[in-house]
Formats: structure tokens, C-alpha cells, sequence
């Protein structure tokens, strides 16, 4: 970036008529000096702000912008969101296209590589990733350890933590074998760690992957083996898990893709940083929001009693779970496929109770006033509850089904920040308005 010019105190901003230059005015009130910083992509860099001082003592201006709600902290190819449009693409498609036309090995394989694959590229992909589903032994006596009742996302974090201390030519993150290899092993791991942590609540015992299924029907296959001899995953249940795990694989600088980047920023293996990234997502108004939805449906449990519950979200009393976005400021692109995928998956299970209330919550919440004005649109997991759980899936496995998928956006994300020559460690300001010097009280003198 051009470097920053200063300019005198006399200069004004430029008079409308004047011709357009990629910078911006800043002038000081308390000096009445002004600055020119120059904009790029739309952007000024925070740092050009701290020329800006009343004195030689002063430290220099900074920003102050708590949970980056105005602030892009770095340059990314990924993926791109119009939250004000709702559009969402991978690399450039859009993500209708790929919902209808991909599969999610092969969407895992453009976020990470850039381009969509030849047909020897994907089968090489496919490989490669079917051949590094097995976890190792011990892995599975570190599962055997958690209590019946765990939460599998706990059990995941840990557990994708722990293959850390298996591989430890992770550590060598800027050799681009290396990424390679421990990309094909945690797209691979995902599932059969998932499949595990789901048979161990109920004590059953664990079924080994079958790399003759596709990335999706191993997983099933994985989870709902039981004495058949070969597992043959219903395709309608096959193509509507690969579809949901298309829309979930990236999504930006999200709160996870965040804190991969920031953990990964210190240089830590991939594993390590991967665990970090599953427990930002375990929470209720991230990834662990799809459980909080069916939750919150069975609280409401009937459609009568959908307008109380809404009066209870006015009173900010109660969150409506699935609700809202940073980004969307308009109807999340996933949810409306979502919505379509439901209601196939209903087709063959039968439809869902709770179908009618979250209809109605949703009938409601875009006619009133209170929604429309805030622009909150149900997100991605306002509907993907409904259809895991008419697939069977408890709810404690909801935000695993959108952790697996997650990982190639992750690791796409962690990629781009490690090679890119302007990242350094993640290190953010403060603004400290604590005590200034005290003397230490002894005990005896304490209030
Ligand atoms: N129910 C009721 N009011 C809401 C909701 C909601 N779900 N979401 C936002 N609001 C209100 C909020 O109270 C605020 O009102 P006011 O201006 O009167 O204070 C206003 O809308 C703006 O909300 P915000 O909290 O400033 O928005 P944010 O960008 O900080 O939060 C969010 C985004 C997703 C955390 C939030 O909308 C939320 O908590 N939603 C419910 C949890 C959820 O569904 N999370 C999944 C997100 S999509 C999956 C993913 O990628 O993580």
C-alpha cells in the first residue's frame, strides 16, 4: 500500500465537484490538523490511524470496533456473502449451483484448491480422503473414556485435539506436503470420529469406515450399521446429508473460521487449532444453534402457542433460535434450500410434528414489526433440525453435523491466513480503562 500522506492543518475536504481520489480527509478537532489516507477495496488500514496525535507523548488513534462488527481483518478468495441480497458462492459459484450440482467432496476440494476439479483431480481427492478415514486404535479407547452422556461435541473437540499428539509432522504447517496430508486426514477423521462419539452414548459398538461409499453414505453407514452385512444408505437420506453438508462448509470470516485463523496464528498445528475453531461453533449462537431450535420448538410445543412465545422474544425475554444474522440482512440463501431439502427428507420419514410450529413462528416473525425492523430472517439452522432429526439424529449430534462439513472451510481459511505475507500473529488492541498505579494492601488492610 502507498504510504500514508500527511497534510497540513489548512487542508479541507475536497469540494464535491473536485475529482475523485481513493483517499480519505480526517481532520483532528483537538489539533486541527488533517490527514490523507489513502482507501483500498473500500477500506482504510486501522494502522494508518496512529500518525494521529495530539502529541509525541500520545500513542496514536486506533480503532475501536468490540466483536469486529466493522472490521475486515483480512484479504480472503473464498467465500463471498451480500447479506443485504442473500447471496452466498464458493470461489465464485453461487450457492444454489452448487447445492444442485456438486457434491460435497468436490465443493471441500474448490474451497481449498480454488477451482472446481478435473474428473482425475476429484477421484485423486476422493481417494486420498476415503484412505484416511481409519483413526487410530488408541483414538478409540480415548472415546471409550467419556461418560455415556457426553456431549459429542465436547467428545469431538478433544478428540480432534488429541490427533495432535499422533501426527507430529503437523507441526510442520509451512511445508505444503505436510497441510496436504493432514487436510486429507481431518476431512477424513471427521465422520468416523463423529460416528464413533454418536455409538459410544448408546454403547454400541463402533462401525469401521467403508471406503466403497460415498463421503456421506460412509458416514450413515458409520452411524447406523447394525447386522446387515453390508450397509446401503438410502440414497434420498445420501444426497440430502451431502447437500446440507455442501451449504455448510464455509461461510467466511465467521466466529470459527475467526478462530482458526487467530489460534492458527500463532503457528500451532492444525489439529490443535481445528479443536479450537469445533468449540467456537459448539456454542448456541453459532453452530450450536440448531439444537437450541429444536429446543426451543418442543418448549413451544404447538402452534397455538407460537404468539406467546413470539410476545416472550419482544420482552427479550427468549431469543428466537435460528433467527438472525451478521451478515443476512435478508433471507439466508442456505435456509431457503434447506427448506426444500426438508420437506424431500419429510417425503420419505414422514413428516415432522414440529414442521407446523416452526412454520408458524416463521409466519409470524416476517410480518411483525419487531422482526422486520431488525431484518432477522431465519438462518441456516432454523430448519436443519427438523430434517436431522426425522433422519434419526439425536439432538445433541446437530452441531456435529454442521462441525464435519465445516472443516474444509476451516482449513481453507487457516491455509489462506498462513501464506498470506501480511498476516503475522493475531494480536488486538485494547482500550485500558482499569486502575491506574496502586501500592499492593497487605491482607490486614483490605476492606
Ligand atoms: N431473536 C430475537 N431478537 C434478535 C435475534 C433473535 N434470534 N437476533 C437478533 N435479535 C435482535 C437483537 O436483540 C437486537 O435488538 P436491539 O437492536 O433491540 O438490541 C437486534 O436484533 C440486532 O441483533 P444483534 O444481537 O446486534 O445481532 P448480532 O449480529 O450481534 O447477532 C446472532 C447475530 C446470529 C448472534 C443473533 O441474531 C442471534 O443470537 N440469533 C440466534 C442464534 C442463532 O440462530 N445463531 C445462528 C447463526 S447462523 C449459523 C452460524 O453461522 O453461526
Amino acid at each position: 500500500m502507498d504510504s500514508l500522506t500527511t497534510t497540513a492543518s489548512s487542508t479541507k475536504s475536497e469540494a464535491p465537484s473536485a475529482p475523485s481520489r481513493e483517499t480519505l480527509t480526517i481532520t483532528d478537532n483537538r489539533t486541527g490538523k488533517a490527514y490523507e489516507v489513502p482507501i483500498t477495496n473500500g477500506t482504510i488500514r486501522a494502522v494508518d490511524l496512529r500518525q494521529i496525535k495530539t502529541g509525541p507523548e500520545d500513542f496514536g488513534m486506533m480503532s475501536y470496533d468490540p466483536a469486529y462488527t466493522n472490521t475486515a481483518s483480512c484479504i480472503s478468495r473464498i467465500t463471498y456473502i451480500d447479506g443485504d441480497k442473500g447471496v452466498l458462492r464458493y470461489r465464485g459459484y453461487p450457492i444454489e449451483e452448487l447445492a444442485e450440482k456438486s457434491n460435497y467432496l468436490e465443493t471441500a476440494y474448490l474451497l481449498l484448491q480454488g477451482e472446481l476439479p478435473t474428473d482425475a483431480q476429484l477421484k485423486d481427492w476422493a481417494w486420498h480422503i476415503s484412505h484416511h478415514t481409519f483413526i487410530h486404535e488408541s483414538i478409540k479407547k480415548f472415546l471409550d473414556g467419556f461418560h455415556y452422556d457426553a456431549h459429542p461435541m465436547g467428545m469431538m473437540i478433544s478428540t480432534i485435539a488429541a490427533l495432535s499428539t499422533f501426527y507430529h509432522d503437523a507441526k510442520d504447517i509451512l511445508n505444503e506436503e505436510s497441510r496436504r496430508k493432514q487436510t486429507y486426514r481431518l476431512i477424513g477423521k471427521m465422520p468416523t470420529i463423529a460416528a464413533f462419539a454418536y455409538r459410544h452414548t448408546l454403547g454400541m459398538p463402533f462401525v469401521y469406515p467403508d471406503n466403497e461409499l460415498s463421503y456421506p453414505g460412509n458416514f450413515l453407514n458409520m452411524l447406523f450399521r447394525t447386522t446387515e452385512t453390508r450397509y446401503r444408505p438410502n440414497p434420498t437420506l445420501e444426497r440430502a446429508l451431502d447437500i446440507l453438508f455442501i451449504l455448510h462448509a464455509d461461510h467466511e470470516q465467521n466466529c470459527s473460521a475467526n478462530v482458526i485463523r487467530g489460534v492458527g496464528s500463532s503457528h500451532v498445528d492444525p489439529y490443535s487449532a481445528t479443536a479450537a475453531a469445533i468449540a467456537a461453533l459448539y456454542g448456541p449462537l453459532h453452530g450450536g444453534a440448531n439444537e437450541e431450535v429444536l429446543r426451543m420448538l418442543l418448549e413451544i410445543g404447538s402452534v397455538q402457542r407460537v404468539p406467546d412465545f413470539i410476545k416472550r422474544v419482544k420482552a427479550g425475554e427468549v431469543k428466537l433460535m435460528g433467527f438472525g444474522h451478521r451478515i443476512y440482512k435478508n433471507y439466508d440463501p442456505r435456509a431457503r434450500i434447506i427448506k426444500r431439502v426438508a420437506y424431500e427428507v419429510f417425503e420419505l420419514m414422514g413428516k415432522n410434528p414440529l414442521l407446523e410450529i416452526a412454520l408458524e413462528c416463521e409466519r409470524i416473525a416476517l410480518e411483525d414489526e419487531y422482526f422486520v425492523k431488525r431484518k432477522l430472517y431465519p438462518n441456516v439452522d432454523f430448519y436443519t433440525g427438523l430434517i436431522y432429526q426425522s433422519m434419526g439424529f439425536p439432538m445433541t449430534m446437530f452441531p456435529v453435523l454442521f462441525a464435519i462439513p465445516r472443516i474444509s472451510g476451516w482449513i481453507a481459511q487457516w491455509q489462506e491466513m498462513l501464506l498470506d505475507p501480511e498476516q503475522k500473529i493475531a494480536r488486538p488492541r485494547q482500550v485500558y480503562l482499569g486502575h491506574g498505579t496502586r501500592d499492593y494492601v497487605p491482607m490486614e488492610k483490605r476492606a
